[in-house]
């Protein structure tokens, strides 16, 4: 287990500095969890909700020596500069509810990030991008219990102030931060405040099933739609057009023969044209 901070820090997280101006009526207001270094937060996130800890707890790190990313890849995580953090939910919902809450995960966090002067944009199902390049990514992980959702550990990162170098090689050119986008540092302090903020509003609309707005507002960001895609899923690849996004988050791709298929989870990737 990483060591737990609660002094302010001289670029800050700290759990006192975090509650100190968060406008949450319930998240991250029992309990903020600040780490100089974990492995990763979602495991310290698993580790807290299987010993009890209520839904809105929040794990900060300021570093991850073993970040996560979706499909088994790692998630890059240098001190300093990017926010890792994950938060225990206990939605309670039916297991098929599970696309739709990444999809609301994605739109609180696209809103956040918008908050900060920029137009993200979401590429299904929970990809945060910048200009096209990747600025942030959305990693749940869920326990059933009595078959349903009893508790999601949402985890998000994003490359706030991170510069370009600090990238490895094979993604320089895909990924990007804030700061490079806006030329100009963001704190992430009040990103995370802010994110916090977004979160509990949208998964609100998540608990009473309003799905219909939490998909609206998806669409608002989205850059998938329309687009000629590749889908690396489990067992093949599927090539074909992103037709539209069913109600219950769900992606229908449609392949050269025609044939319409859904696509509950995978890796999508944007084809070129030309
Ligand atoms: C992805 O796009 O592949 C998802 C990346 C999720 C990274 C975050 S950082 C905080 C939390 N802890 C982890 O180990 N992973 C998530």
């Amino acid at each position: 287990m990483g060591q737990y901070m609660d002094q302010r820090l001289p670029n800050g997280l700290s759990s006192r500095a975090i509650k100190e101006h968060l406008r949450t009526r319930w998240l991250g207001q029992r309990a903020v969890c600040c780490f100089d270094v974990v492995e990763s937060t979602n495991t310290e996130a698993n580790r807290l909700a299987r010993e009890g800890a209520p839904e809105g707890t929040v794990i900060v790190a300021n570093a991850q020596t073993r970040g996560r990313g979706r499909l088994g890849r790692s998630w890059v995580s240098p001190p300093g500069n990017g926010l890792y953090l994950s938060i225990i939910l206990r939605p309670g919902c039916p297991p098929d509810w599970f696309p739709r809450l990444t999809l609301t995960a994605g739109v609180a966090v696209a809103s956040a990030i918008q908050e900060t002067g920029m137009r993200p944009q979401l590429k299904w199902p929970n990809d945060i991008l910048i200009a096209g390049r990747k600025v942030g990514g959305i990693l749940i992980e869920t326990v059933f219990d009595n078959r349903q959702i009893g508790s999601a550990i949402l985890g998000i990162g994003i490359n706030v102030n991170t510069e370009q170098d600090e990238f490895s090689i094979s993604v320089r050119n895909l990924a990007t931060s804030l700061r490079l986008s806006l030329d100009k540092p963001v704190s992430r302090i009040h990103l995370l405040q802010t994110l916090l903020y977004q979160l509990e509003q949208w998964y609100e609309f998540f608990c009473t099933g309003d799905f219909e707005t939490i998909l609206e507002a998806w669409c608002q960001f989205e850059n998938t739609l329309g687009r000629m895609v590749k889908v690396f899923l489990s067992e093949r690849r599927l090539v074909g057009v992103a037709e539209a996004l069913e109600s219950d988050g769900t992606l229908l791709v449609r392949d050269k023969r025609g044939c319409l298929h859904r696509v509950v989870a995978g890796d999508v990737v944007h084809c070129r044209i030309g």
